[in-house]
């Protein structure tokens, strides 16, 4: 292998991608991979195969028909001569009725569940999506039939239909939509405000085929930082995925410390790892597939990756708090607002829900939502998306934390609201010598608010410095990409820059440095020796072959010819 050039390790890695593609694994493999780690779920599927099986030979292994009397047999005990499990008073078989009554048992269940599902889906969507009068008149009869004994709508509806198994199975399906609407409802008033939704609606798309077809988704140490001024010290995190194909690290031993009263932004392309590395100082990983593996995390100088987690519960919202992306997913849209941040209070402080709610009004007014006593009684899709980021905000900071953790906090909005919801968080910052992470792709959102950057590639860093730096001397070709991509101030910049291909997949990562197969100044030994992060001027840095800025900027898109580049 040693004699091989650049692009024959790049053509052995591309082919490993190749393959990897080539075999994608089937949706029921993916299904019976989920299911097969969720021992719950597994044992509910080994029971119903077990019942299905049962109603499907049950009446070939039944010894007595269903009503067949002998009424000198009446009572036997279980294991009689001829009855396994005994007879009824009526001199009946057990066994065989147990047999032969499965089916008529799953043939209820079923029906009525399917009954119940599309009845409460149609209601819930068309309540959910066409809100209004269509709302209030279907939520008004969901009330009543909720506000109704169950049992008596089932008998009745069995005197109306007649008895029998259909009568049966229609009454107690209809007596049960009613909580499937309700739950429907609330997730379609969510999903309605998405942009895929409102992009549907651009492409002409009518309402019935967004309902049927859009609608149902499935719903990642710096030197003179004296210890006491540090709010967040992360050291060698990593965070790994149990896939299917195996284990597979998103986040490689990051480390990174956040001082009180400073911003400091970890950037990168969409899928470096970066919101994996905020969930696992959260403790708050979809586990499975995600767990942190290795690394400490220490929260005011404590170490909280082995604390219980009512512990750390406790410590979510008070001590460290997170705002994420998306307001309206992270908002419980059947609750107003001003039950959600009235709970957020109470669930950590002992306080009367009058003082609780005078809290929540203050913390309103400080994130200058206006006219906040009439706001509290909003629900989340009510507000423009700028105003439920400062809700959001608002929720994060009003117990004081010492931390914030903003994931992408400005890319669901448009590009004022972006720079009001910025100065927000430079605010609070500044008067509540807040320690704050802002996670983010754009690194213009970085330039108004960042004091230190941190840039992530692939779920490592690859460099840290002082946002002046970083701006003015970039020394990482992939910061140096990144920068080259975003028009300047000064707009000095007839073409942008484009960094060729993609942030790899982590299942199969280039063997040495990460960002080789998109680097112009790619080395041999950049595919054969992993670059550490080291000190470098001011800078932590992570290359073999650093150039200066201008050589990449000069550039232009089209010019830069990858292969030719990467032969020494
Ligand atoms: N629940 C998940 N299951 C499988 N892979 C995931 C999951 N969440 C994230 N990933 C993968 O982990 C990597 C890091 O993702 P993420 O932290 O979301 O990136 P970023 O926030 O930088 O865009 C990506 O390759 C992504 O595909
Ligand atoms: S180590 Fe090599 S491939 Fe990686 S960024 Fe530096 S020059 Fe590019
Ligand atoms: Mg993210």
């Amino acid at each position: 292998m040693a004699d091989l050039t650049v692009s024959d390790d790049r053509a052995i890695w591309e082919a490993k991608v190749e393959r990897l593609w080539a075999t994608r694994p089937s949706r029921w493999r993916d299904a019976w991979h989920e299911l097969s780690r969720n021992k719950l779920a597994l044992a509910g599927a080994v029971i119903v195969v077990f019942f299905t099986l049962a109603a499907l030979v049950g009446p070939a292994l039944a010894p007595y028909d269903y009503a067949k009397q002998v009424l000198s047999d009446n009572l036997l005990p279980p294991l009689s001569k001829g009855h396994l499990l005994g007879t009824d008073e009526l001199g009946r078989d057990l066994l065989s009725r147990l047999l032969l009554g499965i089916r008529i048992s799953l043939l209820v269940g079923l029906g009525t569940t399917a009954i119940a599902l599309t009845v409460g889906t149609i209601v819930g969507m068309l309540a959910g999506y066409y809100r209004g009068w269509v709302d209030r008149v279907l939520n008004g009869f969901v009330e009543l039939i909720w506000g109704f004994p169950l049992i008596l709508i089932a008998v009745l509806l069995i005197g109306a239909i007649g008895p029998g198994l259909t009568g049966v199975v229609i009454a107690v399906g209809f007596v049960n939509w009613a909580g499937f609407a309700r739950i429907v409802r609330g997730d379609v008033f969510a999903l309605r405000e998405k942009e895929f939704v409102a992009a549907a609606r651009v492409l002409g798309k009518r309402d019935i085929e967004i309902m049927v077809r859009h609608l149902p988704r499935p719903p990642t140490q710096r030197p003179g930082v004296s210890r006491s001024e540090v709010a967040l010290d992360v050291k060698g995190l990593r965070t790994t995925l149990f896939l299917r194909d195996g284990p597979v690290d998103v986040v490689r031993g990051v480390s990174f410390q956040l001082r009180e009263g400073e911003t400091l932004a970890l950037v990168g392309e969409s899928g470096c790892g970066k919101t994996m590395a905020a969930l696992s100082v959260m403790r708050l990983l979809p586990d499975p597939p995600a767990r942190v593996t290795g690394g400490d995390v220490l929260l005011g100088g404590k170490d909280i990756r082995a604390l219980p987690e009512h512990e750390m519960r406790s410590l979510r919202g008070d001590a460290v708090s997170m705002v994420f992306q998306e307001p309206l997913t992270s908002l419980d849209p059947v609750f107003t607002v001003g039950d959600q941040i009235v709970e957020a209070i109470t669930a950590h402080r002992r306080l009367s829900q009058r003082e609780a709610r005078e809290m929540a009004i203050e913390i309103l007014k400080e994130v200058q939502i206006p006219s906040p006593e009439q706001r509290l009684g909003d629900y989340p899709h009510q507000l423009s998306g700028g105003m439920r980021q400062r809700v959001m905000i608002a929720m994060a900071l009003v117990l004081d934390p010492k931390v914030l953790i903003a994931d992408e906090p400005t890319t669901a909005l448009d590009v004022t609201i972006q720079a009001q919801i910025l100065d927000l968080i430079r605010s609070e910052q500044e008067q509540r010598r807040l320690a704050v992470l802002l996670i983010t792709h754009n690194l213009a959102v970085v330039s108004q608010v960042a004091d230190r950057v941190a840039v992530m590639y692939a779920g490592e860093i690859v460099e840290e410095a002082p946002a002046s730096e970083v701006f003015a001397d970039p020394r990482h070709p992939y910061t140096q990409g990144l920068l080259s991509s975003i028009p300047s101030a000064a707009g000095d910049r007839k073409h942008l820059y484009t960094i060729p291909g993609r942030v790899p997949d982590p299942r199969v990562l280039p063997p040495a440095c990460l960002f080789a197969p998109r680097c112009p100044y790619a080395l041999k030994r950049c595919w054969h020796e992993h670059p550490e992060l080291e000190a470098s001027d001011g800078h932590l840095l992570r290359c073999w072959n650093p150039q200066p800025f201008t050589a990449l900027h000069a550039v232009e898109p089209g010019e830069v010819d990858l292969r030719a580049a990467t032969s020494e």
